[in-house]
């Protein structure tokens, strides 16, 4: 499906009914990252899974920035006529879950964070995120695809599922080279958000693969530090996968989030 947001034309998927449930990608992917989540839950609750600005099918057209990107989630909702909705993002995706929760907080019904970080780019990653924008400028997007899918997957994953190993990789290349530079930026320049995350009212599920070498257990935790107790923050580790730990483990991934969006449907928060 297609939407016009911001002047932009946004490709997304909406499956199911009930509670609104926004599934955001990591960098540099796309939608088809959550499918088999999307697939497992559309029997009970309402699946959105944009291809964010620059990415997919959705056009590729700036300013990209995590606001931006925020904003655009928001010109969906509007779109879809939503109040709210539970936001789940992966990694860049949970960046964007943060942003959300800064600038839209009543727009916000829980969140779900996996394999993301609270903490803004060190100085030695904004240079290799310039260092990634000459590549992929210069090489294509098959050059970062190649670049960063080592650390994406776990060593597990790796060995044992080459097929996932070839999937993960054609995702990345078929990105188109401006929404990656954009989005390269946007990474390098995201604000840190531990004080956004300490006013958080709304229920909240970490999630982090065990093996995650990108946004450790250790970013998890500290994201996990600064969650107030009203949000009844729950942390989940899945064990073995890396950091896409949704298609590495998926029906691992997909149990954890039917239990937390049954509870917060069911429960009084
Ligand atoms: C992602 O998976 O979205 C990226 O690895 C995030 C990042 O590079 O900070």
């Amino acid at each position: 499906m297609k939407a016009l947001v911001h002047g932009i034309t946004l490709a997304y998927d909406d499956h199911g009914t009930g509670t609104p449930v926004v599934f955001l990608h990591g960098f540099p992917l796309d939608r088809s990252l959550w499918s088999q989540q999307v697939n497992a839950l559309a029997p009970r609750v309402r699946c959105i899974v944009p291809d964010l600005r620059g990415f997919g099918e959705s056009d590729v057209t700036g300013p990209y920035s995590m606001r931006q990107y925020a904003d655009d989630v928001i010109g969906l909702l509007d779109v879809l006529d939503l109040e709210s909705a539970v936001i789940c993002g992966l990694s860049m995706g949970g960046y964007i879950a943060m942003a959300l929760w800064k600038y839209y907080p009543t727009r916000v019904r829980a969140l779900v964070l996996c394999d993301t970080r609270a903490g803004a780019d060190s100085d030695v990653a904004r240079g290799n995120r310039d260092v990634a924008i000459g590549i992929v400028q210069e090489s294509g997007a098959g050059a970062i695809a190649d670049r960063q899918l080592p650390a994406l997957l776990g060593a597990t994953t790796r060995e044992r599922q080459p097929e996932l190993v070839a999937y993960v990789r054609a995702m990345m290349a078929r990105q188109p080279v401006e929404g990656i530079v954009g989005a390269l930026g946007a990474l390098r320049d995201r604000p840190d958000s531990h004080d956004t995350l300490r006013t958080v009212t709304v229920p909240t599920l970490v999630l982090v693969g065990e093996v995650d070498t990108i946004t450790p257990l250790s970013d998890a935790e500290s994201i996990m530090a600064v969650l107030p107790e009203d949000s009844n923050a729950q942390l989940d580790v899945i064990d073995g996968a890396g950091h896409l730990s949704c298609l590495e483990r998926p029906a691992a991934v997909t149990h954890a989030l039917a239990d937390f969006l049954a509870a917060i449907t069911t429960r009084a928060y």
